[in-house]
């Protein structure tokens, strides 16, 4: 379990460095991160390296036991790079290139600018690559730039034409005889993305847009490996490397770009200073999803944040709440952004740990006290992860194309994703939020919100997880399209039909709520509703629509069947919570998915972390995120970490925390 926090020494003069040391060793902070946007100080001028500052930093952390985690400068090229070379700038959808005088404003697809990354990272692994103080290495940060220059332009015209062979082919899966769209040539396929100007002829071809992401996803793939390969020819192998990643960003598929770095991490803020534990959570489980590991916490806020209308301060103890909700969820660090900010500069107003006068701010004290419980409970959390027995199934192309036509405005795959979530989170069940294409062993229950792109492949893997006895959830507007966007031209959910209950008649965009009841509950559906046709007698209706008069007036809205050892079950709506809770609940049970420690109280968040070893030993995380005083009873005798008192019930105060140890 790691502490840190990101301190910019490069802002500050250096006889303040062993007073900042001093007070993050205070807190308890095992590491200190640097070094992500110091690239005008790295390489003053091309080719001139200066890191002999950058060194003494690095041992002035170390003198006082902190660890170093390096960021590569890449996320804010020098001035005297972007005037040598504009065309490393980014180019506006608009043709107007970036101006410098900020950050991310490079274009990852440039041949030039990864010229000079490259040579930044050599320079910094051979100076740091086996400096025993030094932990890993951060990429860049959180990747995010997007450029729409002509020579991205023609690299994505290449990237197209290899993947489809020849145009008739392309043509012909983007269905581009409609309004006429079919391309004599790959250089006049555009990037379909709007221009400044709201013309009709923004309304681009969404299997286009869906190349564009997928284009995009490789772009960063090719553009971290520069990074990537030049770090590993000069580093430790003890040394590791990751980026810092924006949980539900969906600018790329992260899946891939995950599977070359070592490790997770990602930057977690909150949006109006309160904490929502079911998103939050879900991007926490989403990160840890992408290589099935646990992460780090890379950034989170000691304070206000400084980018929305109102900045709201955390109030006391949730900074204490975020941290460990993370925990629970399966980071191994936790690290605060920033220690103090710059005196000047866009960010002059983020919240710190230190202040512009350089002395501790209130939330001090707390982050002190935090460390010292990360301390004391690393003993009994090294060495454990979530060990979830339900998966949900998330993959960037069906987000992607859903987002690309909802249909209805309110037809939102995040909220949607959370939605099916939260109701199993509330049951007290881990839940592991994984790509479509992973192995599921080990699973009892997968739901899939919406597999909204579906192969044949992606059918077999589904069918023997449940023929081998998994219970799998499948939700409307599954197996609508294939890989390149279009419509499978057979009934929903398509490939996956050949094991659903159910195939889809008819969908409807919902304007107004429609009432749905049955076996599972009674409730409503909004936002989207499906009439389903079970294949056969021998499936269960669980829910119905009742809308007197409608076209879904007593059609089946959920239906279930037993399939191999396993059971499918089909949602065709998009239900209110109550009733989503109760479906998930009766599902969650058939499938033998029991809460490890019960259900949680209201307002309370259970997580269970498992050693990896042997299973020899369980730890609770429990949260209490309600307004009111919560009793827990585990149903076991276990060790409170922070207290080191052992009970079977254990009090929780609003914002009280609980991490209980049971060595089995
Ligand atoms: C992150 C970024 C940090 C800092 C922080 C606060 O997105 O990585 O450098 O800007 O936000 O806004």
């Amino acid at each position: 379990m790691e502490f840190g926090c990101a301190w910019y020494p490069e802002h500050w003069p250096e006889s303040r460095w062993p007073e900042d040391l001093r007070l993050m060793r205070e807190a308890r902070m095992s590491f200190v991160r640097m070094a992500e946007f110091a690239w005008s100080r790295i390489e003053p001028e091309e080719g001139r390296f200066e890191l002999e500052w950058l060194e003494r930093a690095v041992e002035a952390a170390s003198a006082v036991g902190l660890r170093v985690v390096l960021g590569t400068p890449t996320a804010s090229p020098p001035m005297w790079l972007v005037q040598k070379y504009p065309e490393v700038l980014a180019v506006g959808p608009s043709g107007l290139r970036r101006r410098p005088g900020s950050r991310s404003h490079y274009s990852p697809a440039s041949e030039r600018y990864r010229q000079h990354c490259r040579r930044a990272a050599e320079a910094m692994a051979r100076r740091f690559g086996k400096h025993p103080a030094v932990l890993g290495w951060q990429i860049d940060n959180e990747y995010k730039s997007l450029s729409h220059d002509d020579d991205t332009r023609a690299q994505f015209q290449r990237w197209l034409a290899e993947r489809h062979g020849t145009l008739e082919a392309m043509n012909r899966r983007f269905s581009l005889a409609y309004w006429s769209q079919e391309y004599t040539d790959w250089s006049q396929i555009p990037l379909p993305v709007p221009s400044a100007d709201p013309f009709p002829d923004d309304w681009h071809h969404p299997s286009l847009k869906l190349e564009w992401r997928r284009f995009q996803t490789e772009m960063w793939r090719s553009y971290q490996a520069v990074q990537v390969e030049t770090l590993r020819a000069h580093i430790d192998p003890r040394q590791w490397i990751t980026h810092n990643f924006m949980g539900f960003f969906d600018g790329f598929d992260h899946y891939r770009l995950a599977a070359d770095l070592d490790l997770v991490s990602w930057d977690s803020y909150v949006v109006g200073a309160q904490l929502d534990p079911h998103r939050t959570g879900a991007a926490h489980d989403l990160m840890r999803g992408l290589k099935r590991r646990n992460f780090w916490l890379m950034e989170m806020q000691p304070g206000p944040l400084n980018w929305r209308p109102v900045n709201g301060t955390p109030g006391p103890g949730e900074i204490r709440v975020m941290a460990w909700h993370a925990v629970g969820h399966g980071a191994d660090a936790v690290s605060f952004w920033q220690w103090r900010s710059a005196l000047g500069g866009q960010e002059q107003y983020f919240g710190t740990i230190m202040g512009p006068d350089g002395s501790p701010r209130p939330v001090f004290g707390e982050i002190c006290a935090l460390g010292a419980e990360l301390e004391r409970a690393a003993p009994f959390l090294d060495g454990t992860g979530p060990a979830p027995e339900v998966g949900l199934l998330h993959s960037y192309d069906s987000r992607w194309a859903l987002d690309l036509q909802r249909h209805h405005e309110g037809f939102d795959p995040v909220a949607q994703l959370v939605e099916w979530y939260r109701p199993l989170r509330a049951l007290g069940l881990d839940v592991e939020i994984v790509a479509p294409e992973a192995i599921l062993d080990g699973l009892r229950l997968v739901v899939a919100p919406s597999l909204h792109i579906a192969t044949t492949e992606l059918a077999a893997t589904l069918a023997e997880f449940v023929r081998r006895g998994g219970h799998l959830v499948l939700g409307p507007r599954s197996g609508m399209k294939d890989l390149d966007d279009a419509l499978h031209p057979m009934r929903p959910p398509g490939p996956l039909a050949a094991l659903a209950p159910a195939t889809v008649t008819e969908f409807y965009a919902l304007e107004q709520p429609v009432r749905v009841a049955g076996p599972a509950g009674t409730g409503e559906a909004h936002v989207w509703a499906e009439w389903l046709q079970p294949i056969s007698g021998s499936c269960e209706v669980l829910l119905r629509y009742d809308q007197p008069g409608g076209w879904l007036d007593g059609k089946v809205a959920c239906a279930t069947h037993a399939l191999g050892a396993g059971r499918v079950t089909m949602l065709g709506a998009w239900l209110d919570g109550p009733l989503m809770s109760a479906l998930l609940a009766e599902l969650a049970s058939r499938a033998g998915a029991i809460p490890p420690f019960g259900p949680p109280p209201p307002g309370v968040e259970f997580c269970r972390r498992v050693a990896q070893e042997r299973r020899s030993r369980e730890v609770l995380v429990a949260l209490n995120h309600g307004e009111e005083g919560r009793t827990i009873s585990p149903g076991r005798r276990g060790r409170d970490a922070l207290t080191g008192a052992s009970h079977e019930r254990f009090e929780l105060p609003p914002r009280g925390i609980a991490v209980v140890v049971f060595e089995c």
